[in-house]
């Protein structure tokens, strides 16, 4: 186990997670200064590609983004989401989390599933592969409309058992997507790995969101996304401000011109 995988391990119980979304080198760059993760998600599917599902999203996409987000990064840890169709037995997991790892030098992989994964789970970190679990909500293979975890007795059995069975394959953490608040606490305290929650309560051990979504770069309206920034508002400002100096002649001016 690498050393930053070791100190993400160790924040459990002392200090939050924090783990945001990248796509590409320029956010990349500035995240890295204030986040513990970096996650290229397959949530680029509709983020960037107007997917109505990240079943679309394929690895050479992955690795594209995953290649630009490393040059961006100088100290969190860097992990690529296994697309689907890409972890769906032993060796092909193996084969595919290899080739992410050597092609974008990422730190880890980030697989969807609980139980149904534990097998490959613990293959790939039997092979030196960092894997961080993902439950709850797995977008991969949701069924119908996204609806909220653990509110019956059956679903809170199912969620505990899932995120037992990935600390047992060696997971160094998961994912506790959509979980209700009460479950998602029951886990975070039941597990020695770190849970981040995305709509998931205050009690995970870390946080996750989608950065396009806290910047307001995306129109998403989600319950438990809270925007922080309103980016296309300033982008919409400074390229109308170009546009109108391009128009009435003003630019460029001396200064800006060779
Ligand atoms: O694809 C993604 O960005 C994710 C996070 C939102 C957890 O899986």
């Amino acid at each position: 186990m690498n050393n930053k995988i070791r100190n993400i391990i160790k924040k459990k119980n002392k200090s939050k997670i924090v783990c945001l979304t990248a796509y590409s080198k320029n956010i990349a760059e500035i995240i890295d200064n204030h986040v513990d993760i970096v996650l290229v998600g397959d949530s680029l599917g509709s983020v960037l590609y107007n997917y109505n599902t990240t079943r679309k999203v394929n690895l050479k996409m992955m690795l594209e983004h995953t290649k630009s987000v490393r040059m961006g990064i100088k100290k969190s840890l860097l992990v690529i989401d296994l697309p689907y169709n890409t972890y769906r037995n032993k060796s092909e997991a193996l084969k595919n989390s290899k080739k992410a790892l050597n092609v974008t030098k990422c730190d880890a992989v980030k697989i969807e599933g609980g139980t149904r994964v534990k097998d490959i789970v613990n293959h790939l970190v039997k092979n030196k592969i960092p894997v961080l679990g993902h439950i709850g909500i797995t977008p991969q293979t949701v069924k119908g409309k996204f609806k909220s975890k653990g509110k019956t007795e059956i679903e809170k059995k199912k969620l505990i058992k899932d995120a037992e069975a990935l600390e047992k394959s060696g997971a160094f953490g998961m994912v506790l997507e959509c979980v209700y608040s009460d479950i998602s606490k029951k886990i975070t305290k039941l597990i020695k790995i770190p849970t981040i929650g995305i709509g998931a309560s205050v009690h995970c051990d870390g946080q996750v969101l989608v950065t396009d979504d806290i910047l307001g770069l995306t129109d998403a309206k989600i319950k438990f996304v809270k925007k922080y920034a309103n980016i296309r508002k300033i982008i919409n400002s400074a390229v109308s401000k170009f546009k109108q100096e391009v128009k009435s002649g003003k630019y460029p001016t001396k200064k800006y011109s060779y």
